[in-house]
């Protein structure tokens, strides 16, 4: 399917007509970047936030694993995580935290092996504890860490969508550029929906969007989206530091009401495949090292209002 500008609007109002029959489906939303320190746990956490306001019931499995930092951003202590669920027969709910607006939290860990190179038994342990809440969730946000990894590559490869955040500085677009051609090739991801965050106005955040498009369109078969931008903001330092999401300690500040449109935009947008399955699907998806789907394209669009 290709998206001129002409098929944009009306994919955008068919979106919003249809709004009520996929806002439910589940879905799994790999958020990336190609560097870090560019906004990305923010993202997830605040993404999050918004979608459970919407009325989702949203898991976040922060999959930087190494530097996952999701609980603190939250606020929350995740006395158990991965690690344990795989490695000493913790369970589900024992490893699962809850934060704010009922957003539930599964923690990476430090010194989980790459859940790639798991042996059978943990993969199916980790399956195993995570059957019994396969129902419970409509909605996952993976933070799973900057670069090319071999865990972001599998799970953008298993995600429904893959957001990646960008920030404007030079080096992040050309490591956003690099992340997205390995994830075209490797984990099959065709579509990209773009966060960029730390500017100062919609201009700035299309400049950005618009160098990158401009890259991926010479280069790769991938469809680049511009879904929301997110300005810089002293709030967001505040609520980093008082450990409290941005879009809960300051909820009417610029970056709040901009993470709110994100959501919107990400809730409004009908999935390009229809998903193959609920959470243990995805996880079996994963632990296979199966990508998803979708369709091609070579062009971009905004999908936010
Ligand atoms: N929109 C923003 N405005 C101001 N500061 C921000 C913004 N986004 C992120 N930051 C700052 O950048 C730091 C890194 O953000 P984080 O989400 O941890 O990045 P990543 O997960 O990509 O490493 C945060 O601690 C915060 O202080
Ligand atoms: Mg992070």
């Amino acid at each position: 399917m290709q998206h001129d500008s002409k098929a944009n609007v009306g994919a955008v109002a068919s979106e919003g007509q249809a709004r009520g029959s996929f806002e439910r489906a589940f879905r799994v939303i790999a958020v990336t970047s190609g560097k870090g320190g560019v906004g990305k746990t923010n993202v997830v956490v605040n993404l999050a936030i918004q979608l459970a306001r919407e009325g989702r019931r949203v898991l976040i499995f922060d999959a930087d694993l190494g530097l996952s930092n999701c609980d603190i951003m939250m606020g929350v202590v995740a006395r158990k995580d991965l690690r344990h669920l795989i490695y000493e027969g913790a369970s589900f709910d024992e490893c699962v935290v809850t934060g704010p607006e009922g957003v539930h939290l599964l923690s990476g860990g430090s010194g989980v092996a790459e859940l790639a190179q798991l042996g059978d038994a943990e993969r199916l342990r980790l399956l195993g504890a995570i059957e019994g809440a396969s129902g419970r969730y409509d909605t996952i946000l993976i933070d799973t860490g900057a670069g090319i990894g071999s865990n972001v590559i599998f799970f953008a490869g298993a995600a429904h969508e893959v957001v990646i955040v960008l920030s404007p500085e030079p080096t992040a677009l050309a490591d956003a550029y690099a992340t997205i051609k390995v994830l075209a090739r490797h984990s099959g991801v065709q579509r990209v929906l773009v966060c960029v965050n730390r500017v100062s106005s919609l201009t700035m955040a299309r400049e950005a969007f618009a160098r990158l498009h401009s890259l991926t369109s010479h280069f790769l078969d991938v469809v680049v989206e511009l879904a929301g931008w997110i300005p810089t903001d002293v709030h967001v330092e505040a609520a980093v530091a008082a450990q409290v999401p941005v879009s809960v300690l300051h909820p009417m500040s610029p970056s709040a009401q901009r993470f709110k449109l994100l959501g919107d935009a990400i809730s409004r947008r009908r999935p390009e495949f229809a998903s193959s399955g609920g959470f243990h699907m995805f996880w079996r998806s994963v632990l296979a090292g199966q990508g998803g789907t979708p369709s091609s394209s070579t062009t971009s669009r905004e999908v936010f209002a």
